[in-house]
């Protein structure tokens, strides 16, 4: 999917990431352009590469107030050398085009150092969605610095739920979120 300049993300998708995974590792497994195209792909390509897949939910009892309730997902910034300010802030704009009632961040929002934090953080408080934002770490976060990510997102006003719940309130009916 691209990008329109004031408006939501456009249909002009040519090979979405999945096909494009399964045509590349047809051709990384032919031989030896892996050790090439591997870290090319790693690096330059699938940390730009943006793409919204919208998702319908089915449950059978989900109180009429939560029809239609949508949820933005976002995870897997990375910030660091491969990944910019710029790219999380293009990131932002796309969520912010699809008028979410939720958004919730699901965690790396650094690569390798606690440097990061803060300048992620500074992109993610333009986030916007009528409950608020609520984000958990990733496996990334916890290895590099668990404490310092948190801290910066709740200085960011984004609610960080480590282990923890929260419910909200919407048209009379109760969403709890868990956080892990
Ligand atoms: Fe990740």
């Amino acid at each position: 999917m691209g990008e329109t300049a004031n408006g939501p993300p456009t249909e002009r998708r040519i090979v979405s990431r999945r096909t494009f995974l399964r045509l590349g590792c047809g051709i990384l497994l032919s031989g030896a352009a892996a050790s090439v195209l591997a870290p090319v792909y790693a690096t330059r390509i699938e940390p730009r590469w943006l793409e919204v897949t919208r998702q319908d939910i089915l449950l059978p009892d989900l109180p009429e107030a939560l029809d239609g309730f949508t949820i933005v997902q976002l995870s897997d910034f990375h910030l660091g050398p491969h990944v910019s300010a710029e790219d999380v802030r293009r990131s932002v704009r796309i969520t912010n085009a699809l008028e979410a009632d939720l958004v919730v961040l699901t965690g790396d929002f650094v690569y390798r150092s606690a440097r990061y934090s803060t300048p992620c953080a500074r992109e993610l408080t333009s986030l916007q969605s009528r409950y608020g934002i609520y984000a958990v770490l990733g496996n990334h976060d916890v290895w590099t610095a668990p404490d310092e990510v948190a801290a910066s997102l709740t200085e960011a006003g984004i609610v960080v739920l480590r282990n923890e719940r929260q419910s909200l309130e919407v048209g009379g009916t109760r969403l709890w979120l868990l956080g892990i």
